[in-house]
């Protein structure tokens, strides 16, 4: 049984007694990674803060403004790469009198993005963030991060801009694959795992974008309307677990406004709420070219610029000299950097490059991929598939003969094996090209499922012409189509229909063969309207470097799937709380350049984000948010809710596999404390062998106990009664009971 990896702050103190008493329990469960996030790095220096405050009084000011604000770290625009950057998204010349590294920084959150690394720099790409989040598993997350921290260190990198924390409000939205899903609890508690991984390599880990950056679409000037309480407990709360339970280093904020300000020169976000509230000790770093002020950005708690040096250069030397900004805050600035950097190790090193060890990252890219992989349909048993009884397959889909896709912009790795990239727009500058192309990585489901099934027939085609591979799956015993829906960095969907003519095609395979099998390879939701007539439906993700070996071991049923969905898939875009993607209000013809008119999307759902939408508007999804279907079934009986909040059930595996299920509490507060639905407090992993049945416990996460007074701007803990809710899914929760919180015994 694997808990859900909490690892909580305090068991006594000033937290309010049931919070607390909650809290305690968490600890109980909390595994390896609470660990792991108190410590330094392996040679993490056990007092950054006293190592931070000498180099700061040893600095000019020259040399403390040389350390705020850095370039790319290749060449661009004809503009060669500055000497010694070693190709990453930015560059920070070091400071040798001092002793002070480079600053190498390069992207994540899936994997180590290596734009200029050609043959050799090739890193492991991790299944998409989605995928990470569908296996509810904190110790995968924790996994993945080594793999990444491990893989930049070992190409001279100190810096990774991983992991993406923001809360999918918004289905449209083109990056989000490259987020948690739709829970803050979920997506707050494996960030927090993941950069406790990446930092634990002695690599600084960045959680970005700090805040509610939820479209692309205008993305760089679009002001986001929320009201404080929804900010509170959904948009910022995965960024104050990642930053009180992992010790990240740095914060990146975003491009778009937030209530009428930039997040980066917001006041209310850097000063009052990160650093104040939160104890942040590391440094926030701009979104590349989010910075639009230097005295008002300073002031605000933005400490770094990057990538243009345009306000935290000369402009921000001058502001010193001018006595617009303090030099007190200057040195916070370069301490809150050097400390971060210290606390890793840093420091106390010289980078060098080592070689990377492939197949450790390849084997966790896989674990992911299985264990993200959430099995939404399975008509009459048709999987798993028995390889003996098969003597011809059918394999359909774009590029299925050479990868599984990925989503294009920052976060595309240069993969182990290679990747194909898609055509992009005509005359897109080459290094736009290449940044914003998707691609697929070679991981071949033709190959993987001839392997699975070495004495059938395998048969490819690409499903261009729908009527020749009805034909082709009509002459097979199964078939297997491979359907994908592209998503990027900077551009929102246009429809949630799956592109190109594909529900044409699924349509007219399951007409020819009902022992269909669609396997979904997406960057979020889509619309499934053909879902009734295929035999099984698999939703994959992004799945990464080992996609299809992971994909071939479930359908053959190697892997019993254990995924179950971070997100909620829509019936009809009509019950989105934005029905539409938003409208840019920039001229095309002009990018870069701010539309006249100021966009402003207001994020009027509030706290009902998600599951919490559809509970709330009484709608039903077509697959709601932890669903997933296995490959055995289980039972849930005799739910006991203990005063101290945690809850025990029996759980039973009533099938005839060994399978892993994802038990899951929600809590519903009294009406008092006017939430729209129940929330995710807590889940549990667990495996158990056929007919075994056991006793399973589940303790609260304090963070999702609390509910925002905006009034007084405090959290509270609304007495009264609540109803404890546990289950499979956010839909199917066979067990309640109500609790007086009043009656909690603490202490
Ligand atoms: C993205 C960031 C990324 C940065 C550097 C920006 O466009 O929004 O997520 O880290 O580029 O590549």
């Amino acid at each position: 049984m694997e808990p859900a990896g909490q690892a909580p702050k305090r068991c006594a103190g000033a937290a309010p007694a049931f919070l607390r008493v909650a809290g305690c329990l968490a600890a109980f469960a909390a595994i390896v990674i609470a660990v792991h996030a108190n410590e330094p790095g392996p040679s993490g220096n056990p007092d950054p803060d006293a190592r931070a405050d000498a180099l700061v009084r040893a600095m000019t000011l020259d040399e403390k403004i040389h350390l705020l604000h850095g370039t790319l770290g290749f060449a661009y625009e004809g503009r060669p790469a500055p000497d010694g950057a070693r190709g990453g998204a930015g560059f920070v010349p070091p400071l040798v009198r001092l002793g002070i590294p480079a600053l190498q920084l390069n992207d994540g959150p899936l994997g180590v993005r290596n734009i200029d690394g050609g043959t050799e720099g090739r890193a492991t790409a991790l299944p998409s963030s989605q995928a990470l989040a569908a296996s509810f598993n904190s110790e995968l997350a924790y996994e993945s991060g080594r793999i990444m921290g491990r893989e930049a260190r070992a190409r001279a990198y100190n810096v990774l801009l991983a992991g993406g924390a923001n809360v999918e409000r918004d289905a449209w939205n083109g990056r989000n694959f490259e987020y948690l899903g739709e829970d803050p609890i979920l997506a707050g508690r494996l960030v927090a795992a993941q950069i406790t991984g990446i930092q634990s390599e002695g690599v600084v880990s960045t959680v970005k974008h700090l805040v509610a950056n939820t479209q692309e679409t205008d993305r760089h000037w679009v002001d986001m309307s929320v009201d404080e309480r929804s900010l509170r407990e959904i948009d910022l709360l995965p960024f104050e677990i990642a930053v009180k339970e992992s010790g990240v280093g740095s914060v990146m904020c975003a491009y778009n406004k937030v209530n009428g300000i930039y997040a980066c020169e917001n006041a209310h976000l850097l000063n009052d709420i990160l650093k104040s509230e939160w104890g942040f000790k590391g440094w926030v770093m701009s979104d590349w070219g989010a910075t639009h002020s230097t005295a008002q950005a300073v002031d605000a708690g933005l400490d770094q610029e990057f990538w243009e040096e345009r306000y935290f250069a000369g402009a921000l030397k001058a502001a010193v000299e001018k006595g617009e900004v303090s030099k007190e805050r200057i040195d916070d600035m370069v301490r809150r950097i050097l400390r971060s950097l210290a606390a890793i190790g840093a420091l106390d090193r010289a980078e060098t490059l080592q070689p990377v060890d492939a197949a450790a990252g390849l084997a966790v890219a896989q674990r992911v991929a299985e264990s993200g992989i959430v099995l939404l349909e399975n008509r009459s048993g048709l999987l798993p598939f028995r390889a003996e009884d098969l003597k011809k397959i059918a394999v359909i889909g774009r590029r299925a003969d050479i990868g599984v896709l990925s989503g294009g912009g920052s976060s595309r790795v240069e993969s182990i094996g290679g990747v194909t990239l898609d055509d992009t727009p005509p005359g897109m500058p080459a290094e736009l090209a290449m940044f914003a192309s998707t691609g697929w990585h070679h991981s071949s489901p033709l190959k993987a499922i001839a392997t699975m099934a070495a004495s059938a027939t395998v048969e490819f085609t690409s499903g261009v012409d729908a009527d020749a591979a009805a034909r082709l799956a009509a002459s097979a015993d199964v078939a297997i189509v491979f359907a994908w829906q592209s998503r990027e960095e900077g551009k929102d969907l246009r429809t949630l229909s799956l592109p190109a003519g594909q529900d044409g095609l699924i349509r007219k395979v399951a007409a020819a063969n009902p022992r269909t099998v669609v396997v979904l390879q997406t960057g979020g939701s889509v619309l499934t309207p053909w879902a009734p007539q295929v035999g099984a439906l698999l939703a994959a993700w992004y799945p990464g470097n080992r996609g299809a070996e992971a994909i071939a071991n479930i359908l053959f049923g190697r892997v019993n799937p254990s995924g179950r969905l971070p997100i909620s898939f829509p019936r009809a875009q009509a019950d989105l709380p934005r029905p539409h993607p938003a409208e840019s209000l920039a001229d095309p013809m002009k990018p870069g350049v701010a539309p006249s008119r100021q966009p402003v999307v207001r994020l009027s759902e509030g706290l009902a984000v998600g599951y919490r939408w559809y509970d709330a508007q009484k709608k039903t999804p077509a697959y709601e948010f932890g669903y997933g279907l296995s490959f055995t079934t289980f039972a849930y009986a005799n739910l006991a809710v203990n005063p101290d909040l945690s809850v025990a059930f029996d759980l039973a595996n009533t099938g005839d596999r060994a399978g892993l299920e994802v038990a899951q509490l929600y809590v519903e507060f009294p009406p008092s404390a006017a939430e729209p639905s129940k929330r995710l407090a807590g889940w549990v992993r667990v495996e158990l062998a056929p007919g075994e049945r056991r006793r399973v416990r589940i303790a609260a996460d304090p963070y999702a106990l609390r509910v925002w007074n905006t009034s007084a701007s405090e959290w509270r803990h609304p007495a009264g009664r609540y109803r404890m809710h546990v289950g499979a899914s956010s839909r199917k929760l066979p067990l309640v009971q109500e609790v007086d919180f009043r009656d909690v015994q603490v202490d």
